[in-house]
């Protein structure tokens, strides 16, 4: 049984990736498997937190202990965080979130035009959710953002994390080195959390677990 140093906080998490719909068969998505965020619930409530799990799309286990609110676009994911964010001691923003959405979702399944050659899709942007969490008043509410990267040079990590902390107002960044076969679907993980003095607070390499344990330790 872990310390319960989370014992009477209230902890809101989000995890997985959103899927933005085009036509009623296809979307929008990226390979976020949701792991690393169902990994911080399952810790936070390990340590005494009463969890709300927002879950978009995972491709895990959804964690015990936890209350698990499913959504699947950015704007539902935006619709439940900004509800259960109001008045939570730490939110955890972990979920891969589309940036753009597709301008209009078909009412049919798009078909091929006999043919022609490609298809231009039009994208409008989605809210910067964890942008206006850290714009709004949030006395008490301690703000977690992630930074998923695909940089190989660590210092432009660290320089991509830091501008990114301050520019959507969270008090810690998680940086995370993604790939085509590391971050997203692993089990396993490397972390620089960069604190609100843009300071590295920690680094952390190891399961996922582990490092949502070290993730916590530093919020705690
Ligand atoms: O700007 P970028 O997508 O790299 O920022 C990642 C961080 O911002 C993550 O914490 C993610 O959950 C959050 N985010 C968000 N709303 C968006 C895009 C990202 O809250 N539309």
């Amino acid at each position: 049984q872990p310390e319960q140093d989370l014992a009477g906080r209230r902890v809101v998490v989000t995890a997985g990736g959103t899927r933005e719909p085009l036509d009623p068969v296809r979307f929008l998505g990226n390979r976020s498997s949701g792991k690393q965020g169902a990994a911080i619930a399952e810790a936070a409530a390990l340590r005494g937190a009463e969890v709300t799990l927002i879950a978009a799309n995972l491709e895990t286990d959804a964690p015990s202990g936890c209350r698990v609110v499913p959504v699947s676009t950015a704007a539902e994911l935006r619709d439940a965080t900004l509800a259960e964010a109001a008045g939570a001691d730490l939110v955890v923003m972990a979920a891969a979130v589309a940036d753009y959405r597709p301008a209009a979702v078909s009412e049919q399944k798009i078909k091929k035009g006999a043919g022609d050659a490609g298809l231009s899709l039009e994208l409008v942007r989605n809210p910067d959710i964890l942008a206006e969490l850290g714009r709004a008043p949030h006395e008490g509410t301690v703000l977690v953002g992630f930074a998923a990267e695909t940089e190989a040079d660590d210092d432009r990590l660290l320089e991509l994390g830091r501008e990114k902390r301050r520019a959507k107002g969270a008090d810690f960044l998680v940086v995370n080195r993604v790939g085509w076969h590391e971050g997203f679907a692993s089990d396993e993980n490397l972390v620089i959390v960069i604190g609100p003095d843009d300071g590295i607070v920690t680094r952390a390499h190891g399961t996922k677990v582990s490092v949502a344990h070290r993730i916590l330790d530093v919020v705690v």
